[in-house]
């Protein structure tokens, strides 16, 4: 199969740049002496987590039970769900999990979940480790740094079917401040706490040996930081545009990863006389989280726009730029990787013109997959 033959829209990823890139991570910590647990939020896809993995990950970190099952099914290790999970159903999914022999381990930030988790885990005669998941400035997950902390760290350590291993301090808004020297400033203050509070498990005799942070934008911030053990990045697979503009220790690009995802594109209308011409990538095509637009890869002289779910319209950026014809096929840009991956069904792996494999982005849905 080659890409010219794809039905679009579709995603597309280039596999030079995405062996590069996670590469360039592998590389980066080994270098510092700290290990990888890369986000599958990113992709949700077995496929990549497995060539992670094969780069020395130490496992996988995940968003959603979904996605937890499909990285257990493809055989990974170490797979962290990083978000709270409250309801039974969920707590009982993960509790299976490893009941099965998968190598599981839960962010719980809340007495509600731990306890819950801990009778489930007690009922199933399984064991469950447990990172306590500091809310270190985001106010979305987490635990408040200083008492509410150390009483939940006390009620884990405590809990009979749970075992507490270290602390997980995610921070989001670090992630995007533009500019490095800032970025590095307000990522090492935010992290502070986590740091000190792994210190007090361990002087409580507590064998906390994880301290879990990072994402992308800070992964050469936070493995600065003695008491961090592992990173979560996830994006550095991707590198959307949203990522490119926060600069990096070289300059104002982020350019230390490289943009290996790409949505392809057909013009279904052309006509003569118009200074338009549409494609067939709209916002079902690109999430529109982010304020920024697709750009047409290695066309800056034509701008989009989106016109509806199923389209998007193009306009030469300068009067008298050269538009695409009907039938020419187009490759955009993506400026939120996450959230677009999550509206397709499979990635279409190429090199050069080959599309060399397609993979499913299994834990994009129920796993296993509903059956009528
Ligand atoms: C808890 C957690 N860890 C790690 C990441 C990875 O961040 P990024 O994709 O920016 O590298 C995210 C992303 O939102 C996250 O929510």
């Amino acid at each position: 199969v080659c890409r010219a033959n794809l039905p679009t829209p579709a995603l597309v990823l280039d596999l030079d740049r995405l062996e590069a890139n996670l590469d360039r991570m592998a590389e980066h910590v080994r270098a510092c002496g700290k290990s990888l647990r890369p986000h599958a939020k990113t992709h949700k896809c077995p496929e990549i987590a497995r060539r992670q993995v094969a780069r020395g990950a130490i496992g996988i970190s995940v968003a959603t039970v979904a996605e937890a099952e499909a990285m257990v099914a493809a055989g990974l290790p170490g797979v962290l769900l990083t978000s709270p999970i409250v309801d039974q159903p969920k707590i009982d999914r993960m509790v299976t999990l490893k009941a099965r022999g998968g190598d599981v381990l839960l962010a719980v930030g809340h007495p509600f979940e731990a306890d819950r988790l801990d009778e489930a885990a007690g009922a199933a005669g399984v064991t469950l480790d447990i990172l306590l998941d500091l809310d270190v400035g985001d106010r979305r997950t987490g635990v408040p740094v200083g008492k509410p902390a150390l009483a939940l760290a006390r009620r884990l350590a405590e809990a009979r079917h749970l075992r507490l291993i270290g602390v997980q301090a995610y921070s989001g808004l670090s992630s995007h401040v533009v500019g490095h020297d800032d970025r590095r400033r307000h990522s090492h203050q935010t992290l502070a706490p986590a740091v000190d509070l792994l210190d007090q498990l361990r002087r409580w005799g507590l064998d906390a040996r994880i301290l879990s942070v990072a994402s992308t934008g800070t992964y050469d911030i936070d493995a600065e930081l003695p008491g961090v053990t592992e990173l979560q990045c996830g994006s550095y697979v991707f590198l959307d545009q949203d990522y490119q503009r926060i600069g990096s220790r070289r300059g104002d690009r982020f350019a230390d990863f490289t943009p290996s995802l790409t949505v392809l594109a057909t013009v279904i209308n052309a006509q003569p006389g118009l200074d338009w011409v549409l494609v067939d990538a709209g916002i079902k095509a690109f999430a529109t989280d982010v304020a920024a637009l697709p750009e047409v890869v290695g066309r800056p002289d034509l701008l989009y726009k989106r016109r509806g779910d199923e389209f998007g319209q193009l306009f030469p950026a300068q009067p008298g730029a050269p538009l695409p014809e009907i039938g020419d096929r187009l490759e955009f840009t993506i400026p939120h990787c996450d959230p677009t991956v999550n509206l397709y069904d499979r990635i279409h792996a190429v090199r050069g013109d080959r599309v060399e494999a397609v993979w499913p982005i299994t834990a994009r849905r129920e796993f296993p997959p509903l059956t009528s």
